[in-house]
């Protein structure tokens, strides 16, 4: 994908939860093009954010859809209730399903996009034989559990081996699969990582820690999108 098209997807960790509302519609306005939403449990992460309660009613607040990050264990029984609250795609980690496939299979059944989320040193071995399973693979550049962290180098040679599996699958007839990283992207590192192969790059505290002085964020969306074009 060319850099000019990257997506940038805010993750509302970052936000202010208090005006949730206001503020994803403030990156819509913005031109954010998913709303990252990311749901840890305090048992696989040690963190506790927001369930699907919280996905419901900020639905009808946009219309981008929404990339519901689940970081929980197990996965299967939440898949649903993130269906029916208006999720758009689902990713999970593999290490938090005893059943990679059915986990993928069912998010798919409840008319989601599914995706798996590699943490930082999991291998690619278990993208291998669920490829037709995806509409996205994440990975992750942070370990999980908490926004405001440092990008881990090592990420960079993860998505270019990646962007090479789903090129190849491409060509061989395979659906497209979207390339997301999470964690500790900004202004100065976004170039290197959209050159590296994403297409879609979420930002959380970069985003929301640099509000335009009217409070919305389409210089700082404007301003990643120009940097993710400039190599
Ligand atoms: C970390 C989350 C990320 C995080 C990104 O576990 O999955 O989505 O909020 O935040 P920043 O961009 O601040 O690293
Ligand atoms: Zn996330």
């Amino acid at each position: 994908m060319s850099s000019s098209s990257v997506r940038i997807a805010p993750s509302i960790l970052s936000a202010d939860f208090a005006r949730l509302g206001e503020e994803v519609r403030a990156l819509e306005k913005a031109g954010a093009d998913l709303v990252h939403f990311d749901v840890m449990d305090n048992h696989y992460v040690p963190n506790l954010t927001i369930g699907p309660m919280v996905c419901q009613a900020i639905r009808p607040h946009v219309q981008i859809p929404i990339d519901v990050h689940l970081m929980v264990e197990p996965v299967d029984a939440i898949i649903p209730m993130f269906a029916k609250a208006g999720a758009n795609f689902i990713t999970f980690h593999p290490e938090a399903s005893a059943h990679i496939d059915r986990s993928l299979s069912l998010i798919r059944e409840h008319g989601c996009k599914a995706g798996l989320v590699l943490n930082p040193a999991t291998p690619l071995s278990c993208l291998e034989y669920v490829m037709d399973k995806l509409d996205m693979i994440l990975l992750m550049s942070v370990n999980p559990g908490f926004g405001g962290q440092k990008f881990i180098p090592s990420t960079l040679p993860k998505l270019k081996a990646v962007r090479q599996l789903i090129d190849a699958h491409k060509q061989a007839g395979g659906q497209d699969i979207w390339l997301e990283v999470d964690g500790g992207a900004n202004l100065s590192n976004i170039a290197e990582i959209v050159q590296a192969g994403a297409d879609t790059v979420v930002a959380g505290s970069a985003v929301f820690g640099a509000p335009d002085a009217d409070g919305g964020y389409s210089g700082i969306i404007n301003q990643l999108k120009t940097k993710a074009s400039a190599l």
